[in-house]
């Protein structure tokens, strides 16, 4: 209630925002090349309400948490972690609409070989060379799961490991008492890079080639770097359209905690996978998404956590490419009566937030 109470009177402070904080000017949109001239530098976003929930379905899963979707041919098709006191697995669902989507019928990917067990935090692309979809996902290693059909969610096979031998010893070196989680795969035109946290401040990144995946990933070297509530989990690396002007390609988007314990997202873009990234929109004045640059329905802040999630793809292969005149991102979020003496017992429930300031007019 008090932190309620301080967000609001911060709430209050950032509506006065605008009027001092121009949207950026459309002349952004020079295009040089089929690359835009000058990447977003802040970004302002309408949520919706929440979207998608647990359903009360006999199974006792609480939350419905880190989302991955992409849209094709009209159907979106997402993937998520459930989310209950006794543990996580993975849920499918497709629908055409998102004023549909909470009445999607759920698939859980435990009726496939993926299989029972600890599952979570999925990342879904199509792997060109291999004519497959992948399901990237955390089981205590980092694992993926293939499949040739998206629709079809009894088709994922059993968990492969990218890490053979185990926990990579950098990981061990530098976890603390962290987790080791949210596993991300993008590819380039050479190589596979396998992005991923462990909620102590570290980003990690191994890679391979594009022939060998998904084998052959290297030991991981940290690709950033920040106190560990700043630099927390749930990264996403993107393709960002064509390039810009300054030679910069990737963008780089990982969640935060803020000191009122709310999540957020900062961002960095870099010319390359590899790095190094530079910060792009990345504080809490001028975050990727955040409570104060997100408009809600009639100013309804249903949640004050802008929490792991995934932009909205309709390039759907392993470069993972989004276009930056046009983002939507669909996030977990969370009531603020929430009960959190039992994290994963939290009711997380999805929303959508939509880019208001395109640069590209
Ligand atoms: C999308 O539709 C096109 C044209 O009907 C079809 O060729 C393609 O296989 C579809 N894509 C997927 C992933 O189903
Ligand atoms: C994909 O799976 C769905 C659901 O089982 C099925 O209806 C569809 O026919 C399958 N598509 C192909 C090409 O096998």
């Amino acid at each position: 209630m008090r932190i309620l109470t301080a967000l609001t009177a911060l709430w209050a402070t950032t509506l006065a925002l605008p009027s001092t904080n121009p949207p950026p000017s459309i002349s952004l949109n020079s295009r040089q090349g089929g690359a835009l001239g000058s990447k977003p530098t802040s970004f302002e976003w309408q949520s919706t309400g929440p979207l998608v929930s647990a359903k009360n379905d006999g199974r006792g899963i609480a939350g419905i948490k880190d989302p991955s979707i992409v849209l094709i041919n009209g159907t979106y098709h997402v993937f998520a972690s459930t989310a209950q006191s006794s543990g996580y697995n993975l849920v499918y669902f497709s629908f055409k609409d998102f004023a549909q989507a909470g009445n999607a019928k759920f698939h859980y990917l435990d009726q496939a070989p993926l299989g029972t067990g600890y599952r979570a935090a999925p990342q879904v692309f199509y792997f060109t060379p291999h004519k497959t979809w992948y399901l990237i996902y955390q089981n205590g290693n980092a694992a993926y799961s293939t499949n040739k059909n998206i629709s079809d969610p009894l088709g994922w096979t059993a968990p492969q490991v990218f890490y053979p031998a185990g926990r990579p010893k950098i990981i061990d070196d530098n976890i603390g008492a962290g987790y080791w989680v949210d596993m991300w795969v993008i590819c380039d035109d050479k190589d596979c890079h396998l992005f991923s946290s462990d909620d102590n401040g570290q980003l990690y990144r191994s890679q391979t080639t594009l022939a060998n995946f998904p084998n052959g990933m290297s030991q991981p070297v940290i690709a950033l770097q920040d106190k560990k509530n700043d630099l927390f989990e749930a990264s996403c690396v993107y393709t960002w359209g064509d390039g810009f002007a300054d030679g910069t390609k990737y963008l780089l988007l990982v969640e935060a905690i803020d000191p009122d314990g709310n999540r957020w997202f900062r961002s960095w873009t870099s010319a390359s996978i590899s790095g190094p990234w530079k910060g792009l929109a990345n504080t809490m004045e001028n975050p990727f998404a955040r409570w104060n640059n997100v408009k809600f329905p009639d100013d309804k802040v249903w949640t004050w956590s802008i929490s792991h999630g995934e932009l909205v793809r309709t390039d759907t292969d392993e470069k993972l490419r989004i276009d930056p005149c046009s983002m939507d991102f669909l996030y977990q979020g969370i009531g603020p009566d929430a009960d959190w003496s039992d994290y994963n017992a939290l009711p997380w429930k999805l929303g959508l937030i939509t880019l208001r300031n395109s640069v590209c007019g």
